[in-house]
């Protein structure tokens, strides 16, 4: 294994645990991200240089299909820079998106990413993952609710805390769609992800609570190092 491969998969989050010994892992998470923003490196998701590797349109295509219209309420779970959630705030109504992640600077640099114009027309509600951003993002009550290349960045020791807040948001009319790449096992992909085997993801879904209903489809056919790309579907 190449030293910086090993130093990010092996040696990174237990260095940083040392000096952050009560920090919670999301902590981490945006820690490692910012700080490659703020050193000018780029990031394929997040930032300046991210690009949408299927189309920018893929969530929205993915929500339209299954009923979104633009009266309706939604909440971008883990939005980044909103490389995913530019073509919906332009979709929707004014104030019906919410754009939801870990750390002001992600949701600063979606603000930069749709530009003023958009921002000044559509007013998308940007709030970081806390009680107050949970709570606001909750009371909007939310028809859709979608989650694009997160439920991979999610450790094990942190899965259940993941699910109880995402599904948290839901009301009884609320369709959520988590995308996610199962390789038919649990394994570290690089430093900050992971596959999640589809029954993985069921289960985790239905310890939430037991009624809600899941239904996984593929989102594309084609497949890449034998890595399936997934979408749950939860419901009540
Ligand atoms: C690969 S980026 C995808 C961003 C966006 N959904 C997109 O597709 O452009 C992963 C995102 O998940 C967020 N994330 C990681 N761990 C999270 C957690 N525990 N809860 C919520 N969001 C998380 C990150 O901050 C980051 O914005």
């Amino acid at each position: 294994m190449r030293l910086k491969k090993l130093y990010r998969r092996h040696l990174r989050y237990p260095l940083w645990r040392l000096t952050h010994p009560l920090a919670p892992y999301e902590q981490y998470y945006a820690w490692v991200v910012t700080r490659k923003l703020k050193r000018g490196q780029a990031h394929p998701a997040i930032g300046p240089a991210a690009k949408a590797a299927r189309g920018e349109e893929e969530m929205l295509k993915v929500l339209r299909k299954r009923g979104l219209r633009p009266q309706h309420v939604f909440v971008d779970y883990g939005c980044g820079s909103l490389r995913l959630g530019k073509p919906i705030v332009a979709f929707l109504e004014p104030g019906r998106f919410w754009g939801l992640d870990l750390a002001q600077e992600f949701l600063d640099e979606g603000i930069r990413h749709i530009g003023p114009d958009l921002d000044r027309a559509k007013r998308p509600n940007l709030r970081v993952i806390d009680e107050t951003g949970l709570a606001a993002a909750k009371a909007a009550r939310p028809d859709f609710i979608g989650a694009w290349h997160v439920c991979g960045k999610i450790p094990d020791r942190i899965l259940d805390g993941f699910f109880r807040k995402v599904l948290g948001l839901m009301h009884a009319g609320t369709q959520v769609f988590l995308q996610f790449e199962d390789s038919g096992r649990r394994e570290q992909l690089h430093g900050l992800a992971w596959s999640l085997p589809e029954e993985m993801m069921i289960a985790a879904v239905k310890r939430v609570d037991p009624q809600l209903k899941i239904d996984i489809f593929e989102l594309s056919s084609r497949r890449h190092r034998d890595m399936r790309y997934l979408c749950a579907h939860v419901r009540y």
